[in-house]
């Protein structure tokens, strides 16, 4: 542990983030993600989590605002430490919160490559996502919290959706189309995966406020990279579109939170021609109509009036009131 403390302490990366590199165990080509330590940094009062991460992951995660230290030769390493408080709180000095706080020595350093006795119950790139996996979060995120917030299901599925059609919906937009798709993309990922920390045992409540947070930063402007209102009204609805049609029913809820940020832009162009149509079911048929009927329902009305051959896409939103 001595090393760790001494190489820390002599790293500062960009003059702001204290990241230790030249680690025996998270080492600068391979890793692996997902092992951690305890350790006490300057500038800190008390001892902390640091995790081995990619260098792309520590920036996206930072919104490109912090990296890996270079090397000697100036090249930054592919994976280096980061202290939990810069990724959790992106606080890098004073106190450390109790979300990152440890005691130095009492737990078993999980080095995932060497261990047999406790195996990662997930694996290591899931510690440090890409947003080019669409079934992390599946087999990363849903493993360790399988909430059922309507939240978070939303943005599982909304994720995994964006993530599903992003080659598609690549080639159909603007430059800036694709910047904000592709940040959207790697953010709904990067921005949860902090919960995935191996100490941290979030109950469902806190996962879902996280679910609500990371998915309205990600569909307005992701990894602070480009607003959504920053770009043409064409990719707008192209993205939305697809979006849309990635999804096989038309009771889509998540959809809705992707129109609201739309619509919250405030140029009126932006403002889309969406027509409402409202069907009302009073309380007493309420209890007996489910989303299949309503679906169904609409489906008809729609090929009667030959909205496909139209160009008009629907989609339907179930509200109560
Ligand atoms: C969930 O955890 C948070 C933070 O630890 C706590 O404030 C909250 O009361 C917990 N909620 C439930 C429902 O247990
Ligand atoms: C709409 O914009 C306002 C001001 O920019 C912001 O505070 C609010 O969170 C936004 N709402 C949504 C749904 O994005
Ligand atoms: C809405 O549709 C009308 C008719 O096609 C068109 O003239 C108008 O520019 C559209 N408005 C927007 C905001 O796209």
């Amino acid at each position: 542990m001595n090393i760790v403390q001494q190489v820390c302490r002599a790293i500062s990366i960009l003059g702001l983030i204290t990241l230790c590199t030249g680690l025996q165990h998270c080492n600068p080509d391979y890793g692996p993600s997902g092992i951690y330590d305890c350790l006490q940094l300057d500038k800190y009062d008390k001892p902390q989590y640091a995790t081995c991460i990619t260098n792309s992951y520590a920036e996206m995660k930072t919104n490109y605002r912090y990296a890996c230290k270079e090397d000697v030769y100036g090249e930054r390493p592919t994976y280096c430490w980061n202290q939990c408080m810069v990724e959790l709180h992106d606080m890098t000095y004073g106190h450390v919160y109790n979300d990152c706080a440890c005691t130095p020595g009492q737990h078993v350093i999980k080095y995932s490559r060497t261990t047999s006795t406790t195996p990662l119950p997930i694996s290591e790139q899931c510690y440090t996502p890409t947003g080019h996996d669409c079934l992390w979060f599946r087999d990363c995120l849903n493993y360790k919290y399988s909430c059922d917030g309507t939240d978070y299901k939303e943005l599982l599925e909304l994720g995994f959706n964006f993530c599903k059609i992003a080659p598609e919906t690549k080639k159909k937009i603007s430059e800036n189309g694709f910047l904000w798709f592709d940040n959207a993309q790697k953010c709904f990922q990067v921005q949860m995966a902090p919960v995935l920390k191996q100490w941290l045992h979030l109950n469902c409540s806190t996962v879902e406020n996280k679910a609500t947070s990371v998915r309205n930063q990600c569909l307005s402007k992701p990894l602070g990279v480009i607003s959504l209102c920053d770009l043409s009204h064409d990719d707008i609805w192209t993205i939305f579109w697809s979006i849309r049609d990635s999804f096989d029913k038309n009771l889509v809820p998540s959809i809705l939170h992707v129109m609201n940020v739309i619509q919250n832009c405030s140029t009126s162009d932006k403002e889309s021609n969406v027509t409402e149509m409202r069907l009302f079911f009073t309380p007493t048929i309420n209890i007996h109509v489910t989303n299949t009927m309503i679906e169904k329902f609409l489906s008809k009305i729609v090929t009667k009036m030959s909205w496909q051959k139209e160009g008009i896409g629907w989609f339907c939103i179930f509200t109560e009131s």
